[in-house]
């Protein structure tokens, strides 16, 4: 039995937006994706992407341009970040620390790109209550998410990695989305590198 306050999934997405029109400065999103959130960004933001995957890249560059990003997104995964140490002043991920091989290595090489006093803002779905029938049912279906889901673990504690890492946390806001039946824990952190 699934208990607590659950959060439609509107109110969610309305809040993460609205912590991404938030971040200022040279801002590097990890796995952007197909660029979802460029309409969020602040026309100030000097965007950097990173995409592993070639093709997404590509759709990425084409829509990066039409919204005035000049620079074209970056090709690799986070745990290994083509950019120097304390080289943006942002960093932003949403739904990507799920995908990722390695989260432990991500979040070391985003304290280290981060400038002191820089910010990360991840919006992730993480792993259920054990005991909930979400927490076995995405126990079940991670063979297949990570095959068929760029990667995609639903299982894990994406909260507990960010506390563990060099970042501090500086806020995080919990949701229980409910979605065909499941309650999908979701988190908004919001972590600074040290000043
Ligand atoms: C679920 S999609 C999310 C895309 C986008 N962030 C969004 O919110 O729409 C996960 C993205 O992470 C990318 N990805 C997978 N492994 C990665 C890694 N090691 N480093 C960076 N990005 C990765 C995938 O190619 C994919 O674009």
């Amino acid at each position: 039995m699934e208990t607590g306050t659950r959060t439609p999934w509107a109110t969610v997405e309305a809040e993460r937006d609205a912590a991404v029109r938030t971040l200022r400065g040279r801002v590097l999103e990890l796995g952007a994706g197909d660029g979802a959130n460029f309409g969020l960004l602040h026309p100030s933001v000097d965007w950097v992407g990173l995409e592993p995957d070639r093709r997404r890249r590509a759709r990425l560059a084409e829509k990066a341009r039409s919204h005035g990003h000049r620079a074209a997104p970056l090709d690799g995964g986070a745990e290994d970040i083509p950019l120097p140490e304390a080289s943006v002043d942002a960093v932003l991920g949403t739904t990507v620390l799920c995908s990722v091989a390695d989260p432990e290595r991500v979040l070391e090489e985003v304290a280290r790109v981060l400038r002191p006093g820089g910010r990360a803002l991840f919006a992730e779905h993480v792993a259920a209550p054990a005991g909930t029938a979400t927490g076995t049912v995405l126990r079940l279906a991670r063979p297949f998410t990570r095959v068929f889901d760029h990667g995609c673990d639903p299982t894990r504690d994406t909260e507990a990695t960010v506390r563990a890492s060099a970042l501090e946390v500086a806020g995080v806001a919990r949701y229980a989305v409910p979605v065909l039946g499941l309650v999908i824990p979701y988190v908004l952190i919001d972590a600074r590198r040290p000043a």
